[in-house]
């Protein structure tokens, strides 16, 4: 059996961590179903070009899902429409000119993973359905951008009171390690609760008064593994995150089935997601690229029919400083303060 290992390190430096602005957070909060237009204007297979070009006229479309009794059975669009014109053949129907291969979203997933498809394919505009692939709504870049303004505005005051409630939460704490761990049971193709782990971990970050950029860069990162233990594992998994003053570790850890070639998997656009999963807007093979632009530190280990685990550390300044500071402390101590402080410690300690 093959056991494979992968480590990299890499502290982001401030400038690439802006990078990763608060839009690009948003777009893993904020789902498809939020922002989505739900009145469609549907075409149908039987319907003439001619009522197409009037469908589009009336409602200013540039484009139409077309629906055969509420099944989704193409798309068409403003291209098909000139094709049918310039060949004289306006009273065609739709189901000649419209194509079938319909790429669609779900509506209950982040609207990240439209802008995926949007950004891997040409379309301007995708069908949106429901987890039982019925049609209900339609989604484009303009819907994605006018809601993705809508909750930056109202998002922000809201958090900014709850973090300045919660924030400084470890400053009265005096321990020698203090830590807060959160843990998350995964289950493997539950898309629907998709990005729970990841929003809660958010959260609770900035209600402990971290940095917005280091909560963003947890998100992302706990939000894509927890994708591919939706995706890829047999059982799902578990997200662990222990938050220390001077560190996050999160981890995600699954038992199967394993990862052949870990190298391999870390490559950008490297993906064994199969059609069906291609076609939720998932396996870009970017998940691991997006962690590794948000962590200081990623260790992905995998033993096929074993299971995977994949390590993820930030590192924070403040907590650099501190240990900075303590270093310096006790160096500076003399030899006599430091046996004082020993049997203190001694004499405090449980017996
Ligand atoms: N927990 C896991 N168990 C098994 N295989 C995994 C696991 N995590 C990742 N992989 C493998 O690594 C590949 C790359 O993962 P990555 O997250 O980068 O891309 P993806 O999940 O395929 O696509 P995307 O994340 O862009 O939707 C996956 O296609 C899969 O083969
Ligand atoms: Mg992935």
């Amino acid at each position: 059996m093959k056991s494979g290992k992968t480590r990299r390190e890499r502290v982001i430096t401030d400038e690439v961590a802006g990078y990763i602005t608060r839009v690009e957070e948003l777009s893993y909060e904020v789902k498809v179903q939020d922002v989505m237009t739900r009145d469609v204007k549907v075409a149908t297979p039987d319907m003439r070009m001619v009522e197409v070009l009037e469908l589009f006229r009336e409602f200013r479309i540039s484009g139409a899902p077309v629906a055969s009794k509420g099944e989704l059975v193409g798309i068409i669009s403003i291209e098909d429409l000139i094709r049918a014109l310039r060949g004289g053949d306006m009273a065609a129907p739709v189901s000649e000119y419209m194509s079938s291969s319909v790429i669609t979203v779900k509506a209950f997933h982040p609207v990240v993973e439209a802008l995926k498809v949007f950004t891997q394919t040409r379309v301007g505009r995708l069908p949106v359905v429901d987890e039982f692939g019925k049609l209900v709504g339609i989604i484009t870049k303009g819907d994605i951008t006018r809601g993705l303004l809508r909750a930056l505005q109202s998002t922000y005051q809201e958090e900014e009171l709850r973090r300045y409630r919660a924030s400084h939460l470890f400053d009265d704490i005096v321990s020698d390690r203090t830590s807060l761990i959160l843990r998350y049971t995964v289950k493997a193709r539950d898309f629907v609760r998709g990005g729970r782990a990841s929003s809660s971990i958010k959260r609770a970050l900035l209600r402990l008064g971290a940095h917005p950029q280091i909560a963003r860069r947890c998100g992302i990162a706990v939000y894509e593994a927890e994708m591919n233990l939706i995706i890829h594992t047999t059982n799902g998994g578990t997200i662990r995150v222990e938050i220390e003053p001077h560190q996050i570790y999160m981890e995600a850890v699954d038992d199967g089935p394993g990862i052949e070639n870990v190298d391999l998997a870390m490559q950008p656009g490297y993906s064994t997601a199969p059609e069906e999963i291609r076609e939720l807007g998932f396996g870009a093979g970017m998940g691991l690229r997006n962690i590794q632009r948000c962590v200081d530190e990623l260790s992905l280990e995998s033993t096929p029919g074993v299971g995977t685990r994949l390590k993820m550390h930030i590192y924070l300044s403040e907590g650099r400083e501190q240990l900075r500071e303590r270093g310096d402390e006790i160096k500076s101590m003399t030899r006599q303060e430091m046996k004082q402080r020993s049997s203190r410690d001694d004499s405090s300690g449980d017996h």
